[in-house]
């Protein structure tokens, strides 16, 4: 392993905490070099949600690189970015009646989140953004301004600017009334605060906590922004893709947001590749004005179609994740009961869950007693209190036993006796 140490940067993170080399993986498992196997609850932090080395979307990727298909395109049109087009279109905005354009705004989350905050900025004229407590949106420089965690915005070396962080659903734990400093504010000509361009928002926030938003504070959010103007940004980077259920996030809450993002696994197999969904209207980018090498990644856009012909075309994959979603969850509200002075809280919506602890050492142990029981799971939260579960849509129900066996071992380890 000393070659990592020795070359790789101080700033890998993951490795640390599961300190071994993986070689191969399948479906909800990762293996050593060794072959020893490890339950993946992690599942690429989201971008794995059909697991890895999808059969079916292997198939069609193998197919098309013996073809010879086009690799890289830049934003050229291809047989690829056609196929998946079209596949987006019939699978996913047609059937919810969506009205959106898409940008190919770059490979990663931050790529979507950075056009979509540089798209409301154009349209609107204004410059200023509204994004919550404990947000995250990726490292870049726009999206770190609107993202919480103080370790990673220090990362900057800049001043962050142009963004108002505002109170998340719960943040008061219910002692105010939903968006009430918010509305204050903008009503209030000696508010101080800049008129938004717009608001971003995750509907539930992964690297945040695990905080789900109630569905009714997100429909308030909406209607806050249509009463003031505002642009609404759902950041769906982590939780779209079905990790909550439906395929958008913030579905179950009724809304229609401006400008949606998408990325980790809207490919599906782990191949780089973001999407910025915006209103057919909110289109006012000159032709090159936002740009980049990679926007047109053919192996995502094969890889993508496939997963999105095969797992939404019907809604079998959205009802069992919400099935398998009150499963976990209740396996670890079983876990919380049998320790009631540790005061652990159950966290989450659909296949997004976590179970918080008092604080950052406790969760970061549980986690490292999976790890030796061979289970990978990561904390989040400000403080790194939360054990989080993102574990791939397509895993099973033996291994989700199995999983929850090994969380309430790695509990008892730190929290029992
Ligand atoms: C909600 C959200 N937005 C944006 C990002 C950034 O994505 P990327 O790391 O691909 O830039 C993440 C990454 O975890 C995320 O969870």
């Amino acid at each position: 392993m000393s070659i990592f140490e020795k070359l790789e940067s101080e700033v890998r993170s993951y490795s640390r905490g599961w300190p071994v080399v993986f070689d191969r993986a399948l479906g909800s498992w990762l293996y050593t070099e060794d072959g020893k196997g490890y339950l993946d609850f992690f599942a690429g932090a989201g971008a794995l949600n059909y697991g890895h080395n999808n059969p079916v979307l292997k198939k069609a990727l193998l197919d098309y690189i013996a073809r010879d298909g086009v690799i890289h395109a830049l934003d050229m049109y291809t047989v690829a970015k056609r196929d998946f087009l079209e596949a987006f279109d019939q699978t996913i905005l047609q059937p919810r009646s969506m009205d959106y354009k898409i940008v190919f705004p770059g490979p990663g989350g931050a790529n979507a989140v950075e056009a979509a905050l540089k798209l409301a900025r154009k349209v609107t004229g204004r410059e200023s953004v509204i994004n919550f407590t404990n947000a995250f949106h990726g490292m870049t420089l726009g999206a770190l301004s609107v993202t919480g965690n103080s370790m990673k915005r220090g990362g900057a070396g800049i001043p962050l600017v142009h963004a108002t962080p505002m109170p998340y659903d719960h943040y008061f734990d219910g002692a105010y009334p939903d968006f009430l400093y918010l509305e204050r504010l903008l009503k209030d000509s000696g508010s101080g605060l800049n008129e938004p361009a717009a608001v971003i928002v995750e509907t539930v926030q992964g690297e945040g906590g695990i905080n789900a938003a109630r569905l009714d504070w997100l429909r308030g959010l909406s209607e806050l922004c249509k009463r003031q103007g505002i642009l609404l940004i759902v950041d769906d980077v982590q939780m779209g893709c079905g990790r909550t259920g439906a395929f958008f996030s913030f579905e179950d809450a009724g809304i229609t947001p401006d400008i949606v993002c998408l990325s980790k696994s809207i490919s599906g197999y782990g191949i780089p590749m973001a999407l910025t969904l915006i209103r057919p209207e909110l289109d006012v980018w000159e032709p090159g004005e936002h740009n980049g090498t990679f926007r047109g990644i053919s192996p995502g856009f094969v890889t993508a179609a496939e997963a999105l012909r095969t797992y939404w075309s019907d809604d079998d994959l959205e009802k069992s994740v919400r099935a398998k979603g009150e499963r976990v969850a209740a396996g670890l509200g079983e876990i919380a009961e049998n320790y009631p002075d540790a005061g652990l809280v159950t966290k989450g919506r659909g296949l997004a869950r976590g179970l918080e602890f008092a604080n950052g050492d406790l969760a970061g142990r549980v986690c490292r007693a999976a790890f030796e029981r061979g289970l990978l799971m990561e904390t989040s939260g400000p403080n790194g209190e939360v054990m989080k579960l993102l574990p791939a849509l397509t895993t099973s129900d033996a291994e989700f036993t199995q999983g929850l066996e090994i969380i309430a071992e790695s509990v008892e380890a730190v929290l029992g006796g």
